[in-house]
């Protein structure tokens, strides 16, 4: 009988340099959509499919993701003297979300490597990975979603969407057979292969449910594109053993992993703000 998913790895080290000037200072998790940093999205979809126990990898330099997540006195003062409740409730919302663990990646040797940071946070538990650049907007959290595969067939899940030609090579794509309601068996994996040689135009999104056999995969695999240590290569690597399925996620998903991606991230979140209504009128963007 598979476990209940307990625990979410959230991969977030890296420079951001596609992000300069802004990530000279301000780390890429950070970036806000309007008023919630990156992070704070990733972690609130945890919460909201019931994963509480959160570690999140960093590289050196980005302790102030960490900060984040620690309380901030002198602010909670503030407002406690000022007697402002909503925006106190605001500051106690991020840390009551999760408990976070905070760990350190510190080599840039890949997503793979990211993961396996986690190893001694995770145990032998299946878990989720998710990776905050990839934003998702749905009923059922994306990662709730997952976990139900995981659930009913057991094994690793991936997240999944049909994706345009030119954005194959940027990807894991999906060599996978169709079981019905968005739900796919998978027969083989490969990161970000030329347009050529993709097996389909299904990708792999950053949403995973994974058993905790990936960190052996990941530690004795080679690297693999563009010389990292891949998960995609670790989790391609147990097809045969145990099960691997697809999951075509119900929701609406945003790459906000360049600058052209977030600021699609921050107009698709204003269109559902009541409080961003009259800017979007004024700039005569449509509400949802
Ligand atoms: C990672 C994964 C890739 C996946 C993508 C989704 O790539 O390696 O398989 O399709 O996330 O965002 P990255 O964006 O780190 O290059």
């Amino acid at each position: 009988m598979p476990q209940k998913v307990r625990k979410a790895v959230i991969p977030a080290a890296g420079l951001g340099t596609r992000f300069l000037p802004v990530t000279s200072a301000v780390p890429k998790p950070l970036l806000p959509v309007i008023d919630r940093p990156l992070i704070f999205y990733a972690v609130a979809e945890a919460a909201a499919a019931g994963i509480h126990e959160i570690a999140m990898v960093l590289s050196p330099g980005l302790e102030a993701v960490a900060d984040y997540f620690s309380p901030n006195g002198p602010m909670e003062e503030a407002l406690k003297k000022r007697g402002d409740a909503e925006r106190l409730a605001m500051l106690h919302k991020i840390h009551s979300l999760a408990e976070v663990t905070v760990l350190e990646q510190t080599e840039p040797k890949g997503l793979g490597d990211a993961v396996l940071m986690a190893r001694a946070f995770v145990g032998d538990e299946t878990f989720a990975v998710i990776l905050p650049d990839d934003l998702i907007w749905s009923d059922t959290p994306a990662i709730a979603q997952l976990a139900q595969v995981a659930e009913e067939h057991g094994g690793s899940v991936v997240a999944a969407k049909r994706v345009p030609s030119e954005a194959i090579p940027n990807l894991g794509i999906i060599d996978a057979d169709p079981l019905g309601e968005g739900v796919h068996r998978v027969q083989g994996l490969v990161e970000k292969p030329p347009f050529e040689e993709a097996p389909s135009d299904l990708a792999i999104v950053g949403r995973y449910v994974l058993t905790s056999g990936v960190f052996d995969r990941i530690k004795h695999g080679a690297a693999g594109a563009l010389g990292e240590i891949q998960l995609t290569d670790a989790i391609a690597a147990a097809i045969g053993q145990e099960p691997l399925h697809a999951r075509e996620f119900e929701g609406d998903h945003i790459d906000a992993g360049t600058p052209a991606g977030l600021f699609a991230a921050n107009i698709y979140e204003a269109r559902r703000r009541d409080d961003m209504a009259e800017v979007i009128a004024e700039l005569g963007l449509l509400p949802d």
